[in-house]
């Protein structure tokens, strides 16, 4: 077996050649999860700003170890466990923190779920990066956050969070997805909440920091606090949308069996539901606003990939869920679509809150109704 050696942030890791990123390499690493790695370090580095501690962190899913090893040198750690199955992995990740002359990192080789369990109460961060669905994590890290903590947890299972196939987001998530422009937004609504629900039971809400679609994955960083009264608070966050296929209208409905209408009341048509998801806030300008900041100082190769997402995101942090697709508006319209910056500044001057969104180049996230932006659009 081949072995090279790849540059990240300020690691060097040794990986076994291989042909395809696939799950069935011998020693996983993708590429394309720098970006994922490097905002990881940089929302990592923002939460141990605001708790003022070294940070106990689980690597749950370690591959090769690049992210442990990373969270060691690029961010303030006390303790950190690298965790696999696979026990070649566990052989790579041993060589790669000789290689990079870390000494507060542990190495472990257990199924993820029984590690998490193990170590109730232990950690302030615990990072779910599996293959595909995180779903089958949740409760265990539930189980072995602090209060206080963070959860960073990715999801590449994007195809049934998205509703392209509906009943595989209906076992694992209990939810029903649902295909729109906005579906990517959707889908990190539903695992959120999703995991809102899972934590409940242990009385701790959560509080989502910051959350991205990229590539073929969704990634949500969100806080951890103990206490009945408010995790009830948080679960009144719980809900659903109604959406309209004919005119594209929209609606959302909170609570766990609240009254759904199903006649769109802008065109009497059909109202598709999903639910249910996460109605609440998916971005927090302060944390993403730190992340920037601290963006200045990290060495990544990614800068500006991370600088552009993150601004996007401070952009649409503060507006309603749900965005409007200018293209699909236009299409309805039978005409071509106007400049997406003429829309957003009359929008603006109109009053209404009007931002780009990270989830679509051609996406307009405002709270001004479907009419309006029918109207708007229509008269550029
Ligand atoms: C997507 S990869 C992790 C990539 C890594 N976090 C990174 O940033 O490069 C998923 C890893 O989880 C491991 N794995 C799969 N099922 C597991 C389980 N139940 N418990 C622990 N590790 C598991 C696989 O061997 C694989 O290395």
């Amino acid at each position: 077996m081949q072995n090279k050696i790849i540059n990240e942030g300020l690691v060097s890791i040794k990986i076994p050649e291989f042909e395809k990123v696939s799950s069935k390499a011998p020693v996983f690493y993708n590429p394309v999860m720098e970006l994922n790695r490097d905002l990881s370090v940089i929302a990592l580095n923002q939460y141990q700003k605001m708790v003022g501690n070294p940070l106990n962190i689980c690597d749950a899913f370690g591959g090769s170890g690049i992210r442990g090893i990373r969270y060691s040198k690029e961010i303030d750690s006390n303790k950190i466990i690298t965790n696999d199955v696979n026990p070649l992995a566990i052989d790579f990740i041993r060589s790669n923190i000789d290689l990079n002359k870390v000494d507060n990192v542990s190495v472990c080789r257990e199924d993820a779920n029984l590690l998490l369990r193990k170590c109730k109460g232990k950690f302030d961060v615990v990072d779910i990066d599996p293959f595909g669905t995180p779903s089958y994590y949740i409760e265990s890290a539930a189980i072995s956050l602090k209060s206080g903590g963070l959860l960073c947890v990715s999801a590449t299972d994007t195809s049934s969070l998205c509703g392209t196939y509906k009943n595989p987001c209906i076992r694992k998530y209990s939810s029903k997805p649902l295909k729109t422009e906005y579906c990517h937004e959707n889908g990190i609504r539903i695992l959120i909440g999703f995991i809102a629900r899972v934590f409940a039971k242990y009385k701790k809400s959560i509080q989502v920091q910051f959350s991205h679609s990229s590539e073929h994955y969704m990634r949500i960083y969100l806080t951890i606090q103990k206490g009945a009264a408010i995790t009830d608070q948080s679960l009144m966050d719980i809900g659903f949308i109604l959406h309209c296929k004919n005119c594209l209208n929209r609606d959302l409905v909170t609570g766990f069996a609240p009254f759904l209408p199903s006649i769109c009341p802008v065109c009497d048509g059909d109202y598709n539901i999903a639910g249910p998801l996460w109605c609440g806030k998916i971005f927090d300008s302060d944390f993403i606003n730190g992340m920037i900041n601290i963006t200045d100082d990290v060495i990544i190769n990614k800068k500006k990939e991370v600088y552009k997402l993150l601004n996007l995101c401070r952009e649409e942090a503060d507006g309603p869920p749900t965005f409007f697709d200018l293209h699909r508006i236009s299409k309805k319209l039978k005409m071509s679509a106007p400049p997406l910056d003429k829309v957003l500044t009359q929008l603006l001057k109109e009053g209404y809150f009007a931002s780009r969104t990270h989830f679509k180049p051609t996406g307009i996230r405002t709270n001004a109704s479907i009419e309006t932006m029918d109207k708007i659009i229509l008269s550029l």
